[in-house]
């Protein structure tokens, strides 16, 4: 018959066999969800902002990036839009959808257990995030690539770095930033505004432009920005700031003030 074991020994294997759960515990639940963002719910004052500051409409498709609770996807299927929200962790997705059954809005939204850097966001009209500097950053290069230009994205509390924010607001201490997807403007076009002919050369970071004009050898700065495909910019050829304004679309940009096609 194996013998007994003492106090001291009976208290050491406790030890070891609780050290040993303790740590299959935090491994296995490591391994299901290793999350880049803890779970942090933002006030529903804040949502409402948020949602406000993108001008959601019923005829947008809105994505939260890390839905957590689901309660923005929640508030944007409220007001009309067709909503999805993912996230890595299983419990806020069963979570998120008891949450968009108790408001009767299952029918409008959809909740993902997924990676949301791998979740494909080219349909999105507004996205949502409430997330990390570092990973808004990770984000950034897709957002800018995937979604088409106009598309809103606004990040509770932590910015895009050197992508300014168009739009910034603080709510009792709560930061909010819009960001409006900027077109492609960089480059040389032919342009015409009120009759002059002139060679646009553009340089662009983000939705800020800078470049020159120039008519007949002679160049004047140019600087403007861009609000998802509309152009705005100013240049003085002499007689004070000209305000110049288009579309783009394609390869051409059209507009009362200013007409212009790629070179
Ligand atoms: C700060 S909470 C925000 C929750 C919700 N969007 C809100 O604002 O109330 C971040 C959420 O991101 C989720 N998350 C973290 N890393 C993730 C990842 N790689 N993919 C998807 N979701 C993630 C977390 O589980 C958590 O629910």
């Amino acid at each position: 018959m194996p013998k007994p074991l003492s106090t001291a020994a009976r208290i050491i294997f406790g030890f070891v066999l609780l050290a040993g759960l303790a740590g299959m515990t935090s491994a296995q639940s490591h391994a299901q969800v290793r999350l880049d963002v803890p779970y942090v719910p933002t006030p529903q004052n804040v949502v409402d902002h948020m949602l406000d500051m993108a001008k959601l409409t019923t005829d947008d498709v809105h994505v939260d990036l890390g839905s957590g609770d689901g309660r923005i996807v929640i508030t944007a299927a409220k007001r009309g839009a067709r909503s999805t929200g993912v996230d890595l962790n299983p419990t806020r997705v069963a979570e998120a959808n008891e949450n968009a059954k108790k408001a009767g809005v299952s029918d409008r939204v959809a909740f993902i257990q997924g990676d949301l850097f791998e979740i494909d966001i080219s349909k999105a009209d507004v996205l949502t995030m409430y997330l990390l500097q570092g990973v808004n950053l990770r984000l950034r290069p897709r957002i800018l690539a995937d979604l088409r230009p106009g598309s809103r994205v606004v990040s509770h509390a932590f910015t895009m770095n050197d992508w300014e924010a168009d739009q910034h607001a603080n709510l009792n201490g709560r930061n909010i930033y819009l960001w409006i997807v900027p077109g492609k403007a960089e480059g040389t076009w032919q342009a015409e505004s009120g009759g002059r002919k002139f060679t646009l050369n553009l340089k662009q970071a983000f939705q800020k432009l800078t470049g020159t004009a120039t008519i007949d050898g002679k160049s004047v700065p140019v600087t403007g920005r861009l609000t998802g495909n509309t152009i705005e910019l100013s240049a003085d050829f002499g007689g004070g700031a000209t305000p110049l304004r288009g579309e783009i679309k394609d390869d051409a940009i059209a507009g009362e003030t200013l007409r212009a096609t790629r070179s």
